[in-house]
């Protein structure tokens, strides 16, 4: 016999609130949709039984309802201590998600993570790195975090960005996305990179790009987007500005050291949940969010449901390809292919009301394309 608990949410009364709002989250949601759509009647997925252990927010929600949809049996799990939306949770506690088993990756971290697991002969089963379709980490890393990263930072502080100093650690997808939002708002923006590349980048772009000691004198907000360890350190808080606005985007709450403020700091002072001001020996405070874990999530409701969709969809064919090909994958980790790339950014195009311009048969024969596509070779770097 069994005795796990069917759910575990914080307030199961939430339900009919998360119902409502799933429902809105749906119609930003195409792409989720088209897969019911068109896979809801064959239900690819059933019999695979689906372990997701990401953040239990709305658009969330939608994703296991589509895999649900799609005949899989699912479980899910959050991933952070502060990003559980408890209405959507109680929404799909209700709705009756069964025992399953099962496993799904999505992020940067976790395809590094799967990485090192592959190189030290760790990795069991075929896995997709969804965050490298182009339709994942090109739009969510970047277009998510330019909206989320800035509605954590508000909500939490209701901060003044125009005429700030902002200083973003790391310069890829995320990084961009935080630092255009930043400058969009009047921020003059500061980068720390240690990739030549990227850092050329930033500053073809007109951004200042230093070092974190040079730059944590300058700053007045800090974001940390690298999936490092130790980013801004204890050295670098003393150097810090009074009220300091400091905070990570990026996977693991490794890239501040906040265990340096609690071990050295003269005073903490909890504002609100989510949002501490230490007061530093030298006097000056550093006003740290979500205890340093992932802000956009702690602080705020993550990416909206429309950029969701894009990753999401990308994640249910992962599942489709990986359950309805068994033994066509070896052991490692593989790439959903361009076409299918392809194909979660089209069934995002209406919803825009974008046009496609179609390729004529001549055309086609002159790039050596089909018509269909793919348009792009799957090694290329958008
Ligand atoms: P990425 O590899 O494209 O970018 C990380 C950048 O940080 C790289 O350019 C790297 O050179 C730089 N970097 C690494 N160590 C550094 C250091 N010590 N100092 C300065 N720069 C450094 O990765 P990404 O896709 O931008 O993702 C970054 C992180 O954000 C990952 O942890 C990822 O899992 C996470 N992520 C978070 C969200 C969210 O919603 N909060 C969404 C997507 C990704
Ligand atoms: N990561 C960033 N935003 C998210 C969201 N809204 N749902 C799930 N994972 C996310």
């Amino acid at each position: 016999m069994c005795d796990k608990l069917p759910y575990k949410v914080a307030d199961i009364s939430l339900a009919e609130w998360g119902r409502k709002a799933i429902e809105i989250a749906e119609n930003e949601m195409p792409g989720l949709m088209m897969m019911r759509k068109m896979h809801g009647d064959s239900k690819p997925l059933k019999g695979a039984r689906i372990a997701g252990c990401l953040h239990m927010t709305l658009q969330s929600a939608v994703l296991i309802e589509t895999l649900t949809a799609l005949g899989a049996e699912v479980q899910w799990s959050s991933c952070n201590i502060f990003s559980t939306q408890d209405h959507a949770a109680a929404a799909i506690a209700k709705s009756g998600v069964p025992d399953i088993k099962g496993i799904s990756e999505e992020t940067t971290t976790g395809v590094h993570n799967l990485s090192k697991m592959h190189k030290n002969k760790e990795l069991k089963v075929p896995s997709f790195n969804v965050n490298d379709s182009v339709t994942k980490s090109k739009f969510d890393n970047l277009y998510g975090c330019r909206e989320s990263l800035i509605d954590g930072i508000k909500r939490a502080t209701d901060v003044m960005i125009a005429g700030k100093v902002a200083v973003v650690a790391g310069y890829g997808d995320v990084g961009k996305g935080c630092v255009q939002a930043l400058r969009a708002f009047g921020a003059r923006v500061i980068v720390t990179e240690i990739d030549p590349i990227n850092a050329l980048q930033a500053a073809m772009e007109g951004y200042e790009v230093t070092t974190m000691d040079e730059a944590c004198k300058e700053g007045n907000i800090f974001v940390t987007t690298t999936g490092c360890k130790d980013v801004i350190v204890g050295r670098h808080f003393e150097e810090m500005k009074d009220d300091a606005i400091v905070c990570n985007i990026g996977h693991f709450d490794i890239e501040l050291d906040v265990k340096w403020l609690n071990q050295n700091a003269a005073k903490k002072v909890n504002i609100k949940a989510q949002v501490d001001r230490y007061q530093l020996k030298n006097g000056r405070h550093i006003i740290i969010l979500a205890e340093g874990r992932l802000v956009n999530l702690g602080c705020a409701m993550g990416h909206p449901s429309f950029v969701m969709s894009n990753s999401f969809t990308n994640q249910v064919l992962a599942q489709i390809e990986l359950w309805t090909n068994p033994g066509k994958y070896a052991v490692g980790i593989h790439f959903l292919p361009k076409k299918l790339d392809e194909a979660v950014a089209d069934a995002h195009l209406e919803k825009l009301g974008v046009k496609l311009t179609k390729l004529t048969a001549d055309q086609s024969s002159y790039l050596g394309v089909s018509v269909d596509g793919p348009f792009k070779p799957d090694h290329y770097r958008y």
